[in-house]
């Protein structure tokens, strides 16, 4: 103990009536609930579903137990699961039957993901649907736009990201997530929105995208490992934190609704200061590899599963998230 720390203690003992009992406030299961300051809610939770083509499909991701790879027919089956238990929005991603150097079908009319909102709109209409809007899926290098020579091109990217945007808004898409970090994206996004009647369907930027390790498993989800090189010259460096600052504020500027932290934990810095600069609804996305790490540790035995996720997510509320994208959004709804 420091000296510093005895004095302080000595103070409490000594000067302070009546004696200080932090404890009397956590003594029963009820007064504890009373005074807590951070309730998860079921409301808060986006579930990641990762469509593909044909019927009857439904292979897990070997690196993300308990999340599949699943055709249209399963996806609405599992959208009506998911509404059933309270989560009020879904985000897809999709996995096309082809894929090439622009990634043409993800600004398909009659591309995976647009079929699969057609149809969960069709049997699932009060579930919110929102869409991932990035060409990696679609492309057949793996990177998140067109590639010329090492470089991936910015401007003409963002033309087709914008295409692939009102694809989705068309299809009945009930919001659109830019996650690309092109700059100029969502700027271009809500233009052709607006141009095609679309002014109502909001914007979430992921604003604050780091080039994580955390994204590993995704990537194996959606098939978008990149065949060269990284993401990191779109993708922010991890050491950075006033840089996010400004990539939210770009974003807030150019019209999003809704501005996003990726990846979570490693990041809960970034949320609160977000959430303290511009007080705009936030949402924390609560990666692949986070949520593998606490799967693997569970099956181990080496941590408590079901325990550390609803810590990890109240962590990421606490920090500021009014959202949380999160492969846990099923376990989690059915403890609370
Ligand atoms: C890009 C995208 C990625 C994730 C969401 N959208 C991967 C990437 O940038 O490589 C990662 C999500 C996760 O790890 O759970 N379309």
């Amino acid at each position: 103990m420091h000296n510093s720390d005895k004095l302080i203690l000595s103070n409490i003992k000594t000067e302070t009536h009546p004696f200080r009992r932090l404890r009397r406030t956590r003594m029963t299961a009820t007064l504890r609930s009373m005074v807590r300051e951070t309730e998860l809610s079921k409301n808060d939770f986006i579930y990641p579903l990762f469509v593909v083509p044909g019927t009857n499909v439904k292979k897990e991701v070997s690196s993300m137990p308990g999340v599949y790879q699943m055709s249209v027919d399963n996806i609405v089956r599992e959208c009506a699961g998911v509404k059933s238990l309270g989560i009020p929005a879904v985000i897809l991603f999709g996995i096309p039957e082809h894929k090439d150097e622009v990634g043409s079908e993800a600004y398909d009319e009659l591309g995976i993901v647009q079929r699969a909102i057609h149809a969960i709109k069709k049997e699932v209409p009060e579930l919110f649907v929102i869409t991932d809007v990035c060409l990696c899926e679609y492309t057949s290098h793996g990177h998140c736009g067109i590639v010329r020579g090492d470089e991936i091109v910015n401007d003409e990217s963002i033309e087709l990201l914008a295409r692939e945007a009102l694809t989705h808004a068309q299809a009945g898409a009930d919001m659109v997530a830019p996650s690309d970090m092109f700059d100029g994206r969502v700027q271009a996004i809500r233009a052709i929105l607006d141009e095609n009647n679309f002014q109502n369907i909001p914007i979430m930027s992921y604003a604050a995208k780091y080039a994580s390790g955390f994204y590993g498993p995704f990537r194996e989800a959606a098939e978008s490992t990149p065949k060269f090189g990284d993401r990191r010259s779109h993708q922010m460096d991890p050491a950075n934190s006033n840089e996010a600052l400004r990539e939210v504020q770009a974003d807030i500027d150019e019209g999003a609704d809704i501005v996003m932290v990726k990846p979570a934990l490693p990041y809960l810095d970034i949320i609160r200061r977000v959430k303290d600069v511009f007080q705009m609804p936030t949402a924390a996305y609560n990666v692949s590899g986070e949520y593998s790490m606490v799967k693997a540790a569970g099956r181990l035995g080496w941590i408590d599963e079901q325990r550390v996720m609803m810590e990890m997510l109240t962590g990421i509320k606490r920090a500021g998230a009014d959202l949380i994208l999160t492969y846990f959004a099923k376990e989690a709804a059915k403890l609370l």
